[in-house]
């Protein structure tokens, strides 16, 4: 099975990405798969437009990942511009994209609703995505819900340039975990950078203390009793505990008597109970951002592999090559 998943460098990566994204990605290398991630700093070109900031952020979202474990030599790991057959690729998609697939695109009406510049960039990004996905061959794309329309997108453009040109792609299918597809974040809504809800991964100390203390909750008396499901504090704490804790919390919700406090409490620990090692291997990595250079180096040419006969085959299909 060829995977292949991409999280854009547009801000500190947070509990909705491990859950929704990260973790699924670094437990599939090892179920004898061949694997493909990258860091989409073109598509975060869309909203970052300082160069310092995307640099950064590039640098962080490759060390993230490294120090929780994602393993270069079982995964090709890359940063997109580093691939620029992806970009040619994406202008043949563009030709054949009909306007009103992306003028359905959610990503794009509620990107703009909040204010966005409404870029021939940010429109097109599904295509680009699309182009990612394709360039390698992907058959499962491994993503929060949120992108579940971007995939679908990526389909009917693989299944329109097979239809119009020959078979030319392989058409992929999401991969989607039902029980962390929407990471909620602190007020209850989808965790997200843009909404500043968030949990990051690799806070620590006082101010990760601070983020789970801000946790949304109601305002019930101690002794009433609650409803675990409507809970932020246990929405969150579930993901991160086995079903046998997660009915005894439940039988403690329900009975009265439960203070949110040590909720929060038992969510702080447990999460610095699952990062604390990875903070220290990304102090480590931190330190030497050049090796973190020669690892994307080395996963990129393992791309290029698949993705320059792949490309070369779209543009002959197409009469270009
Ligand atoms: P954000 O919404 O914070 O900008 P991204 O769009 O960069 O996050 O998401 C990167 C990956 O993480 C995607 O696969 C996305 O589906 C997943 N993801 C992001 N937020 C969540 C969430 N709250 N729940 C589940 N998955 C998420
Ligand atoms: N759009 C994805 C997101 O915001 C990031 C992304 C870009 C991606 N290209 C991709 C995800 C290809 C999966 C496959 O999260």
């Amino acid at each position: 099975m060829r995977i292949l998943s991409g999280i854009q460098p547009t801000g500190r990566l947070h509990l909705g990405n491990w859950f929704g994204a990260m973790r699924q990605h670094i437990q599939l290398q090892d179920g004898g798969h061949d694997c493909y991630y990258f860091i989409a700093n073109y598509h975060a070109l869309t909203s970052i437009t300082e160069p310092a900031v995307l640099r950064a952020h590039t640098l962080n979202v490759a060390l993230d990942y490294l120090a929780l474990g994602l393993d270069p030599q079982k995964v090709a790991f890359y940063r997109q511009s580093d691939l620029p057959e992806v970009t040619e690729l994406t202008w043949l998609l563009c030709c054949l994209t009909p306007m009103g697939l992306l003028e359905r695109a959610h990503s794009y009406k509620d990107k703009t609703a909040r204010g966005m510049a409404a870029t021939h960039g940010l429109f097109s990004y599904p295509v680009l995505m699309a182009a990612d996905i394709l360039i390698v061959d992907a058959n499962l794309v491994p993503v929060g819900k949120d992108q579940k329309q971007h995939l679908e997108m990526t389909r009917d453009i693989a299944v329109k340039f097979n239809l119009l040109y020959g078979d030319t792609f392989v058409v992929p299918e999401p991969r989607i975990e039902e029980a962390t597809a929407v990471v909620p974040g602190l007020d209850g809504q989808k965790m997200s950078k843009s909404y500043n809800n968030t949990i990051e991964i690799f806070a620590e100390g006082k101010p990760l203390k601070e983020r789970v203390m801000a946790i949304v909750t109601d305002s019930a008396a101690v002794e009433a009793p609650k409803d675990p499901d409507t809970n932020n504090v246990f929405n969150l704490l579930k993901l991160f505990i086995p079903k046998e804790e997660q009915d005894e919390w439940r039988t403690k919700f329900t009975a009265g008597g439960l203070k949110y406090s040590d909720v929060k409490k038992r969510l702080l620990e447990q999460i610095n109970l699952t990062f604390g090692e990875a903070r220290e291997r990304r102090k480590e990595l931190a330190a030497h951002p050049e090796k973190v250079e020669e690892i994307l180096a080395f996963g990129v040419e393992k791309a290029r592999k698949i993705a320059s006969k792949t490309l070369e085959r779209a543009r002959r299909a197409c009469g270009v090559g």
